[in-house]
C-alpha cells in the first residue's frame, strides 16, 4: 500500500497536473492540500484538453474521489464557475466524487481586489502574483479573522466572521485608496452560493483516515513548485503557502506517516512565471526556442513564462527539501534539435563556487550560473512511450540529471497527452 505526494520541484508549471492525471489511474482518492486557483494545471486526453485551476487533476477519471483540503484557500465563486465548465467538458461531478475540508479558508473578493492593489503600488517591488488573492487570504487565515467553508452554514456565525475580517480589511482598503467592502452585499453573495458548497464539505481529516485505514490509496496534489514556497522558495518572490512535500500531511489532516513515496515533477529545462531570481534564465534565441516549442504561456494569467536551461543544482536542493524519491521528467521532447545543451550545476558567487541557491535576495541575484555542455540529438522523442525509443543522448542527458540530482527518474513524459508516459518506477508500488 503506498500513498504518494506529487510536488513540483522547480516555480512551477513543470507538468504536475498531467503526472497527476497519469498516476489517478492507480489511486482511489486525489487531494489538494495547498495553493488555490493561482494553480494552473493542463491535461490532454486523446485530444481534449482539460484545465483546472481549485479542481484537483483527478476529478476528470470517474469513480475517483476528490478532495478539496483545508491547506487549500478556496474562491467559492471560481470553483462554482469551474465546476460548470469541467461538467461542460462532460465530467461528472457531484459530493460522491468531490469533497472539500469544513476548514479550508475562503478566498473573498476583498482578497483579490488587495492583492491586486498591492501589486499596483509602484513604490514596492512587484512579486508579479497572479492576482487572485492567494496572500491576502493566507495572511487572514494566520491572524485568524479568515471565513471557512463551515461557517457558511450559520448566518449569524458568518456575519461574525465577516465583521472580524472586514475591522482589518476595512482599515487597510482605506490606506490603500479603496472604499470600504459592503458587507451586506457580501453577506448576500455568501449566503447565495452557500448551499452550492456546502453540499460537498466533509470532516475531510476523518474520511481521510478512514480511508487510509481501509487500504485505499491516495494520491496528494501539489500546486506550484519548491522554489515557490513560503519557506524555503526564493522569498519575497513566492507563494503565501508551504508547497513542500511536508504540507501534504496538514493539508488535509493525516499525520505524517501517510506520506509514502515523494514525487518531484521536473521540467527537462527550468521555467519561472512573476519575477524573482532566475540564475539560469536564457534571454537569446535559445530561450526564445525553449519557450516556443513548449508553449510556455501561464494557464492563469496567459503571461509569457521566462525559460532557462536545467539548473541541477536547484533540483538537488528541492529534491532534499521535500524528501523526494523519484522524479518524474517532463517536457523532454522540447530539447529535440538543440546542437547542445547546457545543465548548470552550481554558482559562482564573488569568486566562491557553491552547489546551492543561497538565502540572501542580493546574494540570490548575484549568483552566477557554472554550466557543464551536453549534446543534443536531433531525432524526435515527441511521443515516446518507452525507453526504447529514445535517442541515446537523450538517455545519457536524463542519466546526467538523475546523477546531477542525485534522485532517480521514475517516469518521464514526452508529450502533453496522458499515454505518452515512459514508466520506470512505479510510485505506488515502490
Ligand atoms: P502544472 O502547473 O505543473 O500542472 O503544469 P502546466 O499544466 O501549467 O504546464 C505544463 C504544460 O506542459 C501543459 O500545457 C502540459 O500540457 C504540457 N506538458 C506536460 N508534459 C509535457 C511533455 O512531456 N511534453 C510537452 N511538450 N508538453 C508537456
Ligand atoms: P502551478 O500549480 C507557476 C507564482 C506567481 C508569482 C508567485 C506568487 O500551475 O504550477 P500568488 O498568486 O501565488 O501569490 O503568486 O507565484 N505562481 C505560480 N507560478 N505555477 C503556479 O502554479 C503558480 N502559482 C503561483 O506567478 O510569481
Ligand atoms: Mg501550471
Amino acid at each position: 500500500m503506498a500513498n504518494v505526494v506529487v510536488v513540483g520541484a522547480q516555480w512551477g508549471d513543470e507538468g504536475k497536473g498531467k503526472i497527476v492525471d497519469w498516476l489517478s489511474e492507480r489511486a482511489d482518492v486525489i487531494a489538494r492540500f495547498q495553493g488555490g486557483h493561482n494553480a494552473g494545471h493542463t491535461l490532454v486526453i486523446d485530444g481534449q484538453v482539460y484545465k483546472l485551476n481549485a479542481l484537483p487533476s483527478g476529478v476528470v477519471r470517474g469513480g475517483k474521489l476528490s478532495v478539496i483540503g483545508n491547506g487549500v484557500v478556496l474562491d467559492p465563486w471560481h470553483l462554482i464557475k469551474e465546476i460548470a465548465s469541467i461538467r461542460e467538458q462532460g465530467v461528472d461531478i457531484s459530493p460522491e466524487t468531490l469533497m472539500i475540508a469544513e476548514n479550508t479558508p475562503l478566498i473573498m473578493p476583498f482578497h483579490g481586489e488587495l492583492d491586486r492593489a498591492r501589486e499596483a503600488q509602484a513604490s514596492v517591488a512587484k512579486i508579479g502574483t497572479t492576482g487572485r488573492g492567494i496572500g491576502p487570504c493566507y495572511e487572514d487565515k494566520v491572524g485568524r479573522r479568515v471565513i471557512r467553508v463551515a461557517d457558511l452554514a450559520d448566518p449569524a456565525t458568518l456575519e461574525l466572521r465577516v465583521d472580524r475580517a472586514l475591522v482589518h480589511h476595512n482599515a487597510l482598503r482605506l490606506g490603500l485608496g479603496l472604499e470600504p467592502v459592503d458587507k451586506v452585499a457580501l453577506l448576500e453573495k455568501l449566503n447565495e452560493i452557500a448551499p452550492e458548497i456546502l453540499q460537498y464539505a466533509a470532516p475531510v481529516w476523518k474520511v481521510l483516515n478512514e480511508k487510509r485505514r481501509a487500504g485505499k490509496r491516495i494520491l496528494f496534489e501539489g500546486a506550484q513548485g519548491s522554489l515557490l514556497d513560503i519557506d524555503f522558495g526564493t522569498y519575497p518572490f513566492v507563494t503565501s503557502s508551504n508547497v513542500i512535500a511536508g504540507q501534504a500531511a496538514t493539508g488535509v489532516g493525516l499525520g505524517p506517516n501517510a506520506i509514502d513515496f515523494v514525487l518531484g515533477i521536473v521540467k527537462a529545462y527550468t521555467t519561472r512565471v512573476g519575477e524573482g531570481p532566475f540564475p539560469s534564465e536564457l534571454h537569446d534565441e535559445n530561450g526564445e526556442r525553449l519557450g516556443t516549442r513548449g508553449r510556455e504561456f501561464g494557464t492563469v494569467t496567459g503571461r509569457k513564462r521566462r525559460c532557462g536551461w536545467f539548473d541541477a543544482a536547484l533540483v538537488r536542493q528541492t529534491c532534499a527539501i521535500s524528501g523526494i524519491n523519484g522524479i518524474a521528467l517532463t517536457k523532454l521532447d522540447v530539447l529535440d534539435g538543440f546542437e547542445t545543451i547546457r545543465i548548470c550545476t552550481g554558482y559562482e558567487l564573488d569568486g566562491e563556487v557553491l552547489d546551492y541557491l543561497p538565502t540572501a535576495s542580493d546574494q540570490q541575484a548575484r549568483c552566477k550560473p557554472i554550466y557543464e555542455e551536453v549534446e543534443g540529438w536531433s531525432q524526435s522523442t515527441e511521443g515516446a512511450r518507452s525507453w526504447n525509443d529514445l535517442p541515446g543522448a537523450a538517455v545519457k542527458y536524463v542519466r546526467r540529471i538523475e546523477e546531477l540530482i542525485q534522485c532517480p527518474v521514475a517516469l518521464l513524459s514526452t508529450s502533453p497527452e496522458r499515454d505518452d508516459t515512459i514508466l520506470v518506477t512505479d510510485p505506488f508500488e515502490d
